[in-house]
């Protein structure tokens, strides 16, 4: 394949070096007459050198032109009145200079690090389609986000390298992150049956997923025969699967004797019980019969069990019952749109989550993919923000590899997240984020990222993102493709709801 050149190797102070090359950009005068940009920081070149070939990085972009680095003469013109351009050939001077960040050399399908320089007058081109997106380790058949910023080359991920670990989808708000799950999620059930097809739970905080479920006639795509939504308050938690253990965890009071209590009731009640189902209530009444407990103990334990009774959260069996519904290929959409209170909400996430931790590690449910949206509030990193989700997700963090369950963990405040979780996520997904303390937090949490890349976090516009990771062999900058899927009225603006519910209304009058 022909390739297209862009300039040539120049030799500075410091270069060409391992580490870094500036090229002058050819045909400057035929691109200008274009208006024609020919080349812009975040792409990508290569380099016939000796080692093979180079991939690099452009970095940085400088122009200059020596007509205007005499200060006093220019200064001297302008006061003349007359045209600068009109006199001297100003065009033909002006050049521009690419500083580019050798990356690796790639050979056979290899990439290998650079170890000798390219020279100076070498010819950097446009890297070939195939080999770029190689040497990056796109995957064909893979996670198709969107595509390379500034190639024309698909960006598509691979499943394994994906999810084998977990991913963290950040931003700031509106920067494009429940957009860009909502095409990973379908992605993922695009997926045929020989390529492998995970289970898939989305914890929708704020309900705003279910227009991948909604027909949309024959235009778009939907994935309504593979989608179960579940609103939060249909969901009911089965008391036989809770230990005293479990109960401390919602009522972080519980001390150790009163855990022991409860742990010997739950025993027995399980005994007489054999194997049937009960709930609260049936505890509550095994509580108050046992002969045996002090009454100190007993009060308090009642006091706890009425409180979580009053959740309406607890019965004596799974609703929906999990291991029906996680299938390969299929998603169960976690509506938690309508619990105000976010200590239910997170009750909800433990319980659900522990349940199909257990699911996943006895093998009972496919390799599954959990999307959690508003993370922070579920695995805050303060001690003192008490979340009961904190647990159980700290555990998947650390253990949800060795048993294929994956978390795709999307949120708005980095700062405020499990730094557990966080140092966990093997792929990193960052959309646009200005806040300061955000932008600190993920140089603390990833080596992979650059200073550089960092300060390009901050300047990336709505749907645009950077990929970090294990994921993709570099950090790439993608722009992420259009969903096939409608998007659900969350998304609306201001404006428009005003306008719609001005006219309804109306209407109304
Ligand atoms: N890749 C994209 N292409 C087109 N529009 C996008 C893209 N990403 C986001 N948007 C638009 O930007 C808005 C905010 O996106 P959203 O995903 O809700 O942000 P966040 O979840 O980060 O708050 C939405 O209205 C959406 O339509
Ligand atoms: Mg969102």
């Amino acid at each position: 394949m022909k390739t297209e050149s862009l300039g040539t190797i120049v030799c500075t102070e410091d270069g060409p070096s391992t580490e870094k090359i500036e090229f002058v950009i050819g045909n400057r005068n035929e691109l200008s007459t274009e208006k024609q940009i020919p080349i812009h920081v975040g792409q990508y070149v290569s380099i016939n050198a000796e080692e093979g070939l180079v991939i690099a990085h452009i970095e940085q972009i400088y122009k200059t032109n020596r007509y205007f680095s005499q200060i006093d003469a220019v200064h001297e013109f302008t006061r003349s009145g007359k045209a600068f351009g009109a006199i001297f050939p100003i065009d033909r001077w002006e050049y521009v200079l690419a500083e580019a960040k050798p990356l690796g050399i790639f050979t056979n399908g290899q990439v290998q690090r650079v170890t000798y320089p390219p020279s100076p007058g070498a010819i950097v081109s446009a890297p070939d389609y195939k080999i770029l997106s190689e040497f990056l380790g796109f995957s064909k058949g893979g996670i198709h986000l969107g595509h390379l910023l500034f190639h024309d080359i698909p960006a598509t991920f691979n499943l394994s390298k994906m999810y084998q670990k977990h991913v963290a989808l950040l931003a700031m708000s509106g920067a494009g992150k429940s957009y860009a799950a909502s095409v990973m999620l379908e992605e993922l059930l695009s997926r045929k049956p020989a390529q492998g097809r995970p289970t898939i739970l989305v914890i929708d905080v704020h309900g705003e997923y279910t227009g991948l479920a909604e027909s949309q006639g024959t235009k778009g795509k939907t994935f309504e025969d593979q989608i179960t939504v579940i609103r939060s308050p249909l969901v009911e938690i089965a008391t036989p699967r809770m230990s005293a253990k479990a109960f401390a965890t919602y009522s972080p009071d519980m001390g150790t004797i009163q855990v022991r209590e409860l742990t010997r009731i739950i025993r027995s009640l399980r005994t007489a019980r054999k194997g049937q189902p009960y709930d609260i209530g049936d505890l509550t009444i095994a509580l108050e019969q046992d002969p045996s407990i002090n009454v100190r103990t007993r009060e308090a334990l009642l006091g706890w069990l009425d409180n979580l009774q009053s959740l309406r959260l607890f019965g004596k069996t799974s609703t929906p019952e999990w291991s029906k519904l996680m299938k390969p290929g299929q998603a169960v959409i976690l509506n938690l749109s309508e619990t105000v209170s976010l200590q239910k909400k997170q009750i909800i996430v433990d319980a659900v989550l522990r349940h199909l931790f257990d699911l996943r590690r006895d093998g009972i449910i496919p390799p599954a993919i959990v999307f959690l949206e508003e993370a922070h509030q579920f695995c805050p990193e303060a001690r003192r923000a008490l979340a009961f989700s904190k647990g159980i997700l700290e555990t998947v963090a650390r253990e949800g590899r060795k048993y294929n369950l994956s978390l795709c963990i999307i949120s708005q405040r980095p700062v405020r997240l499990s730094t557990t979780v966080l140092s966990q996520c093997g792929t990193n997904i960052f959309l646009r984020i200005t806040n300061p303390y955000d932008l600190d937090h993920i140089r603390a949490t990833s080596e992979k990222i650059t200073k550089a890349t960092l300060t390009s976090i901050s300047s990336l516009t709505v749907g645009e993102a950077l990929v970090v990771g294990q994921a993709t062999r570099f950090p790439v900058f993608i722009q992420v493709r259009e969903r096939a899927t409608k998007e659900t009225a969350f998304g609306e603006d201001f404006e428009t709801v005003t306008q719609r519910y001005d006219k309804k209304g109306r209407k109304a009058d």
